[in-house]
């Protein structure tokens, strides 16, 4: 179903002075993730981040006197953004509102790293495959991206049905088969949204990995890594996780613990519960 991205803004927009406030395992994936990027920068002059959202990426790589240019679409999330920035006097880091499914403002290959992390693939829905593309083309060295893990959402999306219709949906069986979902779809969607930001849940895709390694191939990338990220995190449970966060010498062994369990135990996921659970690094197959 097509994306009414006027939509999309608005709800994200609301979302804003949340962004940063992490549930559950969220810290864990961000470290991870940070654990990643850190292995990518050597060679790394210019980054692009797409769908940067308040900047906990995009603003402490500007301290590190990267070259980086920040996008987003939501007017709101770029204003506590760019507050920050200017509150450390930050000049090179830029600012752009703009769609990651359209980023024709920027040439190939122009950009030595590019993350679109958590959301603005995602949440591009039915065109997801379209910003993963816009990703893949302006990348010149390396490209990290994070993208929904259909392994855990598909049963997220049926505990959701039952919580809230009492009965499986058109919804759970869109998710299985194509991992996407939009609340116009089913006159049933909107009753599993109750109680959200806006009742509202954004145009939405998942992905299994081998799905996004096609995708990433044809957009004539080279995989480095692809799978789940921080699944041991959403196994060993809430009670866990709080333990570990509480504890700087547990957090950084069990950050190394998922990385193992990541790579050698259970390699497509479900990823954490929350944030993007799937992650690709990867680069374009031939130099530019
Ligand atoms: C959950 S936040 C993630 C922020 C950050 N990248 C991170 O990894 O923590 C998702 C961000 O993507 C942005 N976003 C969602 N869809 C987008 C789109 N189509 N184009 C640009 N930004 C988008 C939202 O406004 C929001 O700031």
């Amino acid at each position: 179903m097509k994306v009414n991205f006027k939509k999309e803004k608005q709800w994200w927009n609301a979302k804003a002075t949340k962004e940063e406030q992490d549930l559950a395992d969220e810290a864990i994936n961000r470290a991870l993730r940070w654990r990643e990027i850190e292995r990518h920068l050597e060679g790394i002059k210019t980054i692009l981040d797409i769908g940067a959202g308040i900047g906990v990426y995009s603003i402490p790589l500007a301290q590190r006197r990267f070259s980086v240019t920040h996008i987003d679409f939501s007017p709101s999330m770029l204003k506590i953004a760019s507050q920050k920035s200017k509150s450390l006097n930050l000049k090179n880091i830029h600012f752009v509102e703009g769609n990651a499914v359209d980023l024709s403002q920027f040439p190939d290959h122009s950009f030595d790293l590019v993350l679109n992390m958590d959301g603005a693939i995602s949440f591009c829905g039915s065109e997801a495959e379209q910003a993963i593309f816009e990703s893949c083309r302006v990348t010149k060295k390396k490209l990290i991206i994070t993208v929904s893990n259909k392994i855990l959402m598909f049963p997220v999306w049926l505990a959701s049905s039952l919580e809230a219709v009492k009965h499986f949906t058109p919804a759970d069986y869109e998710m299985l088969e194509r991992g996407e979902w939009h609340q116009e779809q089913f006159p049933e969607n909107a009753m599993m949204t109750k109680g959200l930001t806006q009742n509202y849940f954004g145009a939405f895709k998942a992905f299994l990995p081998d799905e996004l390694e096609k995708i990433l191939k044809q957009a004539g990338m080279r995989i480095l890594r692809i799978g789940g990220l921080g699944s041991l995190a959403n196994l060993c449970g809430k009670e866990t996780v709080e333990q570990v966060l509480r504890n700087k010498v547990l957090f950084e062994e069990f950050l190394d613990l998922c990385e193992r369990f990541d790579k050698e135990i259970l390699r497509d996921g479900p990823g954490t519960r929350q944030r993007a659970g799937l992650i690709a690094i990867a680069e374009p197959a031939e130099k530019s």
